[in-house]
């Protein structure tokens, strides 16, 4: 591991000492940053100050320890000292959920805005939100800091960064980070960003600041999701007389499938010989069993919101004729049992919308339930079209639909130039060369357009 050079690190105020910002404290104390923690609580302060861990937690008194023995570690109620003393703030203060279930962001950007204010004339300062905030917050606090900066004659540089650490295994959790995401619009806030992940400088992401507010609160859903999931699997099992400890450590087992990022790429709703059946099966269980499972009991729910969604997204370009590429239900698949192309192109010819779809994978394929003119036969309508060839089917079409598109789709896509392209899935855009995306870029639209950014 690459150890920073202690003249090279930058003076940090950390506000707010709680979970987040006592270990932030001691971590980068510990390691040579100068360090300046701020609070409104003063015990808390007189604790961090004297090198005593405010909150319990593994491993967090020995790194303030090392921060009182090494001279970097302070601590202050005087926010305008601290932010005189140091040359970027880590902002760790509460976001509470407010009664409506929103975060409340009322402290974070109260201390964000106080920070901004102490900054002085011509003095080049970051400040880095390491609080959950709300998404919309980094615009909202922009604006405020840049009048502030303004008035001020300071120049302020903003970033967020949040934390992903757990209570219980803090301390290692923030000094051996899995991932490290930051969102910040100047040079001078990234520089700083970086600096405090010195050692680890492979594991940063720079990202735009609404994914960095959206990942965060994404993945603490992922986790609660994965509690939520194996607690209803332990309630299904246990009428069955099955140990649901037993079933959940067999599916971890499964590295490649189970607890991978396999299925964990957004796209097409999920479909095929299995998944839908096997799904409405347990639901099924659960229901005559009486056990009341929401999470289980909604994933069909789920699949049909999603397909819902992409025919909303084709009806909005009001096409008279809609071409359909690649029809299985999953990437190099012609089974086209409960396939999700299928079921979008029976919902757009209720729509009234022509359809012509083309698959190379499945086109020689000509047995039930295979096969494009097996499916042809069985949508059983006028304007249900099976094509010969991609081409066939893109030509005059209004918006082409593609889920998984292979390599001479993507050519034939990018020579015919349709009007507009709907990359369920994202791969056509991820697969283009620089070349073909200047062609075909301007046509393409993912299946969920961007709204304008949080005012
Ligand atoms: N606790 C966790 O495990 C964890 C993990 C990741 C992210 N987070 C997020 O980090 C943020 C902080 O969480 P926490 O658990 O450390 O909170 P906390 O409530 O333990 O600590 C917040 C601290 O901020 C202080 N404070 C409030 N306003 C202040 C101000 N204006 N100036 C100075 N100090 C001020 C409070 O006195 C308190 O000591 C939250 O947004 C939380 O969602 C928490």
């Amino acid at each position: 591991m690459m150890r920073p050079n202690p003249e090279e690190l930058p003076s940090v105020a950390v506000v707010g000492l709680g979970y987040v910002g006592s270990v932030e404290a001691g971590v980068l104390a510990a390691r040579g940053y100068r360090v300046v923690g701020v609070d409104l609580r003063e015990a808390v302060v007189e604790a961090v100050d004297r090198g005593q861990e405010p909150i319990v937690e593994p491993l967090l008194s020995e790194r303030l320890l090392k921060g009182k023995s090494l001279g970097t570690l302070s601590a202050t109620t005087d926010l305008a000292d601290a932010i005189f003393r140091t040359r970027g703030a880590l902002v760790c203060v509460g976001t509470p959920r407010g009664d409506d279930g929103r975060l409340d962001d009322t402290a974070v950007l109260g201390a964000v805005e106080s920070i901004a204010k102490a900054v002085g004339k011509g003095v080049s300062y970051t400040i880095v939100v390491r609080s959950t905030v709300p998404p919309g917050f980094f615009r909202r606090a922009k604006t405020r800091i840049a009048d502030i900066a303004s008035a001020n004659g300071s120049q302020l540089g903003l970033a967020i960064n949040p934390e992903f650490l757990r209570e219980g295994s803090a301390v290692r959790d923030r000094e051996e980070p899995e991932l490290i995401v930051y969102a910040s619009e100047d040079d001078a806030a990234s520089a700083f960003v970086e600096s405090l992940y010195a050692d680890r400088a492979s594991r940063i992401s720079r990202v735009d600041p609404e994914s960095a507010e959206m990942l965060k609160l994404v993945c603490n859903t992922w986790h609660a999701l994965k509690v939520s999931f194996a607690n209803e699997v332990a309630r299904l099992a246990r009428p069955h007389n099955v140990d649901p400890f037993a079933v959940m450590e067999l599916l971890c087992r499964d590295t490649k499938l189970n607890t991978s990022s396999a299925y964990l790429r957004p796209g097409m709703p999920f479909g095929g010989a299995c998944l839908v059946k096997d799904v409405a099966s347990l639901e099924a269980y659960a229901r005559d069993n009486d056990v009341n499972v929401p999470v289980l009991a909604h994933v069909l729910a789920s699949n049909r919101a999603h397909l819902d969604h992409l025919v909303g997204a084709v009806l909005e370009h009001k096409p008279k004729r809609v071409a359909v590429i690649g029809i299985g239900f999953k990437a190099g698949a012609s089974d086209v049992r409960d396939s999700a192309p299928v079921a979008l192109v029976q919902r757009l010819l209720d729509h009234r919308v022509e359809v012509h779809v083309a698959d190379s994978s499945v086109l020689d394929a000509r047995v039930p339930p295979l096969g494009l003119l097996a499916l042809e036969q069985s949508l059983n309508d006028k304007r249900a079209y099976a094509r010969e060839s991609v081409a066939d089917a893109v030509l005059h079409a209004d918006v082409v639909v593609v889920g998984h598109p292979c390599e001479e789709d993507r050519r034939t896509l990018v020579r015919l130039q349709p009007r507009v392209v709907l990359d369920v899935s994202g791969e056509l855009t991820r697969a283009l060369t620089a070349e073909e995306r200047a062609l075909l870029a301007p046509r393409v639209v993912l299946s969920t357009p961007a709204r304008k950014a949080v005012p």
